[in-house]
Order: C-alpha cells, then sequence, then structure tokens
C-alpha cells in the first residue's frame, strides 16, 4: 500500500489573464521511505502539484479542479476540510520551502518556533517542547544549539536557517516531507551537507521524501524514482536509472542533452529551444510537439498517455507516442 497515492489531479490557479491549469491530470504513488524527485523546467507545475498536496497555495487563488490525494491511514486530502487540515501538515506532511526565511517568522527566537511546532501537536510541557527543540537542533548538525536557540532568523546565515527549517520539518517525525527546491538557494557545499542530512534522516526513521529540483545532479545522487514534468503534466516516471539512463521521452532526452555529459553534479538545467506551453491554453495533442524534432501529426491530434514501452519495465513510462505505433 503506497503511502501517497495522488490520482489524475488537477490544479487551476485563476489569474488576470484567465485560468492556468497548473497541474493537468498527474498521478503517481511515493512509497513509505522512498526519495521521489519532480524535475522540470520553471513553470512545468511542480511546485503547484506540491502545495496542492497540502493545499496550501501561499494567497494565490488556487483550487484543486479534480482528482484524488489519498495518504495511508488519513484519506483524501482533496476532500478533507481545511478545518482538519492543519492535523495533516506538520504531523503527516511536512514542508521544506526553497526560501528558509517564508517559512520562518523573522520576530520570534528560532528555538521558540521549533518548540511551538512541537506544542501545537504534542502533549508535552514547555519545558519538554525546549528539550526536544535544542535535541532536534542538534540532530540537523547545528553547533551549539542551545545558543542558537535564542537567535532570531536575521542572525543566522542561509544554511543554518534551511537546518532550523528542516528540524521544524522533522520535528513531529511525519511520514511525508515535501522539499520544493530546498537546497537551489544555498551554496554548493551547503548543499551537500543539507542533502546529506536529509538521507540520513530517510535512513534512520524510513521517512519519505518528494524532492523537487531543477538539479539532475542531486536527482542522480538522493532520488529513487524520478517524474519528469511538462506543462503540467507527468512525461516521463520510472527509477531514478532508468530515467536518466535510459530516458524514452524526447523532452526527457532534450533535458538530459543539455547537460554536459561527464559532470552533472551541480549543473543546472539549461532552457531548451523554444518555450514551454502556456497552460491557459495549451496545443491540443502533446504539450511539447511544437518543440519536438521527432513531431507528426498524430502527436498534435490527440494526448499521448502515459504507458510503459513495448518490452520496457512496467515502472518506466513515459508519454510519447513515437516507438510505440511502429
Ligand atoms: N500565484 C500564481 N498565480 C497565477 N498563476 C500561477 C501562480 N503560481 C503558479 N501559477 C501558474 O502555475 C504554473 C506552474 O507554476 P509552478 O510554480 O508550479 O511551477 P514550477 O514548476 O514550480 O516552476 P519553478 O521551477 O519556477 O519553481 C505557472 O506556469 C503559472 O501558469
Ligand atoms: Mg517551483
Amino acid at each position: 500500500m503506497p503511502l501517497l497515492s495522488v490520482r489524475n489531479l488537477v490544479t487551476e490557479f485563476h489569474g488576470r489573464q484567465g485560468v492556468a491549469r497548473a497541474v493537468d491530470d498527474v498521478s503517481f504513488d511515493i512509497e513509505p521511505g522512498e526519495i521521489f524527485g519532480i524535475v522540470g523546467e520553471s513553470g512545468c507545475g511542480k511546485s503547484a502539484t506540491c502545495r496542492s498536496i497540502i493545499k496550501l497555495f501561499g494567497g494565490a487563488r488556487a483550487r484543486i479542479a479534480g482528482g484524488s490525494i489519498e495518504m495511508d491511514g488519513v484519506g483524501n486530502l482533496v476532500e478533507r476540510p481545511e478545518a482538519k487540515m492543519h492535523e495533516v501538515r506538520g504531523s503527516k506532511i511536512s514542508f521544506i520551502f526553497q526560501d528558509p526565511l517564508t517559512a520562518l517568522n523573522p520576530t520570534m527566537r528560532v528555538g521558540r518556533q521549533i518548540a511551538e511546532v512541537i506544542l501545537r501537536h504534542g502533549k508535552v510541557s514547555r519545558a519538554e517542547a525546549r528539550e526536544r527543540a535544542v535535541q532536534m537542533l542538534r540532530d540537523v548538525k547545528v553547533t551549539s544549539p542551545e545558543r542558537r536557540m535564542e537567535a532570531y532568523p536575521h542572525e543566522l546565515s542561509g544554511g543554518l536557517r534551511q537546518r532550523v527549517v528542516i528540524a521544524m520539518a522533522l520535528a513531529l517525525q511525519p511520514p511525508l516531507i515535501i522539499a520544493d527546491e530546498p537546497t537551489t538557494a544555498l551554496d554548493v557545499t551547503v548543499q551537500d551537507q543539507i542533502l546529506r542530512l536529509l538521507l540520513d534522516r530517510r535512513a534512520e526513521t524510513d521517512t519519505a521524501i518528494i524532492m523537487v529540483t531543477h538539479d539532475l545532479g542531486v536527482v542522480a545522487e538522493v532520488c529513487d524514482r524520478v517524474a519528469v514534468m511538462y506543462g503540467g503534466q507527468i512525461v516521463e516516471t520510472g527509477t531514478t536509472d532508468e530515467v536518466l539512463h535510459e530516458a524514452a521521452h524526447p523532452y526527457t532526452r532534450a533535458l538530459l542533452a543539455a547537460l554536459p555529459s561527464a559532470a552533472m553534479r551541480g549543473r543546472k538545467l539549461t532552457p531548451i529551444e523554444g518555450m514551454p506551453p502556456s497552460l491557459i491554453a495549451p496545443p491540443p495533442g502533446c504539450r511539447f510537439a511544437p518543440r519536438c524534432a521527432h513531431a507528426h501529426d498524430a502527436c498534435r491530434a490527440a494526448r499521448p498517455p502515459l504507458a510503459p514501452r513495448a518490452g520496457g519495465a512496467p515502472g518506466h513510462r513515459d508519454a510519447c507516442i513515437l516507438d510505440r505505433v511502429q
């Protein structure tokens, strides 16, 4: 039984220009303890997918317009009333954003912020919550944790702040952590330390992690499976090995081709020629067809389903009709 099962998810943003379907019929499963990567160019719906799971859209006018998000032991999050979502956030699913400052209260000492998370969900005394907060900081390898407890967010470096956010995310030992570009704002050494921390955590507690990243090096290093998104849809998914070494979809191949072959680590995805589709009025059929060197009429006629190739591994699926029709 998967920990999380997302089926046919549709999420729309209502903006001045119209309704953008940022997530358009997305399905995937997360197994307990696995690290699942989501990659793709800017604006393809990675964050929208993550935000749909916890139903927090940062003030944007967004709504889940279809599909289901089943969590083991919790039920369908899409149907769950907002008043009951706070029981899920933090204790079942926690979230690490790209910019740790947005996750922290600038006017409160960080120790108190971690303790508050623990207090809100558990039956513990203030003193116990504080003790646990110090331990959490120690767990995420913050030196002199007692002293750091007294700091305000602006007094800490970016790397330390992200550790505080991770300590808060881990505080209630949720079975699922969503990390949306958790290391993008940090320098490479700190990036490595933070990734190591998340990997250690997974090894110790079997926490599953959804890891959004632009960096295929990060995917190669930490992810068990990966989904490649394009224009609000998953165009390829499989184990990290399958997707990085036997890429099937022309979009995935283009992403990989845009990388210098040897040193993948630390490289960002280079944009592919042409623009990603508008999510307000996307092209019919395959959304990558306008940029695809192999596209023909059938590609533009109907959306190709995400399906395994003949003779391929069943879990390795892609949404390209080429190779399949012949
Ligand atoms: N606040 C918003 N208001 C209106 N539309 C939005 C908003 N946020 C996202 N969208 C729409 O949703 C689409 C997907 O955005 P999303 O933030 O999920 O992309 P992303 O893949 O996370 O990109 P990035 O790599 O830049 O973080 C955007 O292209 C845009 O059309
Ligand atoms: Mg994003």
